[in-house]
């Protein structure tokens, strides 16, 4: 192992896999992972919504209740041996809200009446931040346990990378906001106050119905205390994300026009924030390929037919397109580098044409990663 990825995965104990949506944060993140189990560390792969496709792959069932182990064969198949391991978790976003309900209610029929809230149903899907957050739940109780050398953390489909980190803030500004004051019923006694809260009340049940209106007051009044421990305990999960002993914040980009303006972005927030950036990842890259051989003459003998003459004049221009296609691969690498700076690394994952779900071309990107 030499290279600055292969440090990082013998090295910390959470690497974050951040992303715009569909750039390979998922694949990145399960070839991280097997990497470094195959280095002999017990790993777990906590991933994301993950396609089908994948969880076939590997043996796992998506939504499962906690992390399982992939099964010996597979294990072997991936070169994984004793000491090291590897579990996976692909999560599902609304099963591990739902723990944290009833991690926090007082007793398991009160967990069950907020679950069956209406608003908490639709809220947990649909609240910004909620998915970042709960990754970043299940992540904290992991880390606690101290299970794993290394937790492999893939982050939700989002349009911007930094949605992650933004994440539980976003959800503080939402509990925080206008909409929650309006719903909450007030603490104060002043009688204005109070007509004022009974008249809200009673437009709001006239605009949104009477149970309705119900569902909402029960969510906030019983959501608030519970929100206020969930972003209290974001707030400490940064700080454990924040020693970069321990935690490496990696941004997985594609080789598009976008990527070095989302990398800027991400160095200088994760900066901001006080979070350990590691890298970046080029994934789905050609930089590695400037130097392919070019289709030659030769390559029909001695004496080509005018037909082999015309295929290679066809071949000699897509060769030349994908010739100008990895030269600027690697510029926009070397610009990659240059934007990480001394203290992080920029590196080129390879573009396996036909994708990458099946094992064999894993371990293929594992084997990049060491
Ligand atoms: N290096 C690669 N070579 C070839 N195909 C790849 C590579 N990396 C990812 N892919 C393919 O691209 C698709 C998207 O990858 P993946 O699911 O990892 O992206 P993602 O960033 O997790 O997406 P989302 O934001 O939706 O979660 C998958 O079909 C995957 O097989
Ligand atoms: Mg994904």
């Amino acid at each position: 192992m030499t290279g600055p990825l292969s440090a990082l995965i013998r090295d910390r104990r959470v690497i974050i896999c951040c992303g715009a949506g569909g750039v390979g944060k998922t694949t990145t993140a399960t070839a991280l992972a097997l990497a470094a189990a195959r280095g002999g560390r017990k790993v777990l792969a906590l991933t994301i919504d993950p396609s089908k496709r994948l969880a076939e792959t590997l043996g796992v069932e998506r939504n499962l209740r906690e992390p399982v182990s992939l099964s010996p064969e597979r294990l072997a198949a991936a070169g994984i041996a004793a000491p090291g391991g590897l579990e996976t978790w692909m999560l599902d976003p609304q099963l591990i809200s739902d723990r944290t309900i009833s991690g926090l209610a007082d007793d398991p029929r009160e967990a069950a009446r907020l679950k069956e809230n209406r608003i908490y149903k639709q809220i947990s899907r649909m609240v910004a931040g909620m998915q970042e957050y709960t990754a970043m739940e299940a992540l904290h109780g992991f880390l606690k346990e101290e299970r794993y050398d290394l937790i492999v953390l893939d982050t939700p489909p989002s349009r911007h990378a930094l949605d992650f980190l933004d994440g539980p803030r976003r959800l503080e500004r939402f509990f925080d906001g206008r909409i929650f004051q309006l719903f909450k019923p007030s603490e104060e006694s002043g009688f204005i106050r109070q007509a004022a809260s009974k008249l809200i009340g009673q437009v709001l049940s006239s605009v949104f119905g009477e149970s309705n209106y119900r569902d909402l007051q029960e969510f906030f009044v019983a959501f608030a205390p519970l929100f206020s421990i969930l972003t209290h305990n974001a707030g400490d999960m940064f700080r454990r994300l924040s020693d970069p002993k321990d935690c490496g914040f990696l941004l997985v980009c594609s080789p598009s026009s976008e990527a070095i303006v989302d990398a800027l972005h991400f160095r200088d927030k994760t900066n901001e924030l006080d979070l350990p950036f590691a890298g970046f990842i080029l994934n789905r890259s050609m930089a590695g390929e400037t130097d392919r051989v070019m289709p030659h003459a030769g390559l029909f003998g001695p004496d080509p037919s005018p037909l082999q003459r015309g295929a290679l004049q066809k071949l000699l221009r897509l060769a030349h397109i994908e010739q100008a296609e990895a030269a600027r691969h690697l510029i926009l690498l070397n610009d990659l580098t240059k934007a990480a700076g001394k203290a992080a690394f920029a590196t080129a994952l390879p573009n396996f044409p036909s994708g990458a779900n099946d094992l064999s071309t894993l371990v293929e990107l594992a084997d990049v990663v060491d």
